[in-house]
């Protein structure tokens, strides 16, 4: 039997895990991928900032997270549907909103938007992805447009207008980029992107810093240095509301206070999370935070989780602690990595089969309902 393995993401990946067979859970995608990759471009998916604290927080807290389960009730074929961003989603899991697919697999965000639509779940369309929006949105999956802000506003109005032209169905802004978090592990590798990866949705700007390569230096974090404004507030936000009809969801709330900010600006949803630990070092594991904004958002919206959910099991334990669903981010990479579009349906099956499991073990006929089990945060007992 091989050993278990625990990856620098801290995806456990379970006893008797082989590498290279048949994936049977999210996380085996993670050896798969690593055997694919060049080391740089492991790191840059899988690492975390600084001393990757907050990175193996977010693992350690949802392991800490029991639900308790109810018998009897006759749940034997669970429906997976769920509501996410006031849309029908076939299962309470969105892909997150990840840059530069292509670094991982030559289709890039193709394959992955088009294995979410077979899923039937949402694809979160990063502003740095490599592929244009507007082929993004063509693979006919439910598109959502993800922002980041840029210094030049004017940018910022044509990108809305694009993903909304393009078809996008919600828009999902990200607010805890003021700059990028510092990943030791790219300013090791002094990561830049390969020629072939490029900002596709940022044509022209200053793409050419993305590619130069400096010791010392992330060139990754040079180029949104450049590009990205530094200084949002509150105020920008409410601009934001007032210039889409889209739903508008925001990504990297951790405070409570600012999940009420958000809801009285006229958010829809926003997106409990510490970007996969990836920003500020330090940070709480999200799902830690999870039950503070509940309680600051009072049913004013949706609340999501992202940051280390590996599994149907860790979409139980959002959903009992009362989120709506969850963005899944790096096993998508991990599992495009390893096997293009199929591997990524392959992950996304997964998923749905580990949920369906879970519901049925926990006694709910569909998320709906999980989200009236009960929860222990201070782990099992
Ligand atoms: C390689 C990589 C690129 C990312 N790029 C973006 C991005 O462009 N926009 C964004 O809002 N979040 C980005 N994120 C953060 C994810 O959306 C998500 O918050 C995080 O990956 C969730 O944690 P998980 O990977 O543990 O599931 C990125 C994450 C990774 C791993």
């Amino acid at each position: 039997m091989a050993e278990s393995v625990v990856t620098p993401a801290g995806a456990s990946v379970g006893p008797g895990t082989t590498t290279g067979e048949q994936p049977v859970c999210l996380a085996d995608f993670a050896a798969a991928a690593r055997a694919v990759l060049p080391a740089d471009v492991w790191d840059f998916v899988s690492g975390g900032s600084g001393a990757e604290t907050t990175l193996a927080a977010n693992r350690a807290a949802l392991d800490r997270v029991a639900v308790l389960p109810r018998v009897l009730r006759g749940s034997g074929a669970p429906r997976l549907d769920a509501v996410l961003a006031g849309r029908p989603a076939a299962l309470p899991v969105a892909v997150a909103p990840m840059a530069y697919q292509k670094l991982v697999h030559p289709d890039g965000e193709l394959a992955l938007a088009a294995a979410a639509r077979g899923a039937g779940v949402p694809y979160v369309a990063s502003t740095l992805g490599s592929c244009p929006i507007e082929e993004v949105a063509a693979t006919g999956a439910d598109v959502w447009f993800q922002l980041y802000w840029l210094r030049d506003r004017g940018l910022v109005v044509d990108l809305l207008a694009r993903a909304e032209e393009a078809g996008c169905t919600a828009l999902m802004v990200t607010v805890d980029v003021p700059v990028l978090g510092r990943r030791l592990r790219d300013l090791r590798n002094a990561f830049r992107l390969p020629a072939e990866v490029v900002a596709a949705n940022l044509p022209g700007g200053r793409n050419d810093l993305a590619h130069q390569g400096t010791p010392g230096v992330s060139a990754v974090a040079a180029h949104t240095d450049a590009v990205f404004a530094p200084a949002l507030t509150w105020s920008d936000l409410e601009w934001l509301r007032s210039e889409t009809r889209l739903p508008l969801l925001v990504k990297g709330i951790l405070d409570p206070r600012d999940a009420a900010l958000a809801t009285s600006v006229g958010a829809d949803a926003v997106v409990v999370s510490n970007h996969g630990g990836r920003q500020l070092d330090g940070a709480p594991a999200a799902v830690t935070m999870l039950p503070e904004v509940l309680a600051a958002v009072d049913g004013r919206g949706e609340v999501l989780l992202d940051s280390g959910v590996r599994g149907g099991t860790d979409v139980l334990r959002a959903l009992a602690l009362g989120a709506s669903g969850v963005l899944v981010g790096r096993p998508m990479l991990w599992a495009l990595a390893a096997g293009g579009r199929s591997g990524a349906e392959r992950a996304l099956s997964l998923l749905a089969e580990e949920l369906r499991d879970a519901l049925v073990l926990a006694g709910c006929a569909d998320p709906a309902e999980a989200r009236e089990l009960r929860a222990l945060t201070g782990g099992h007992r």
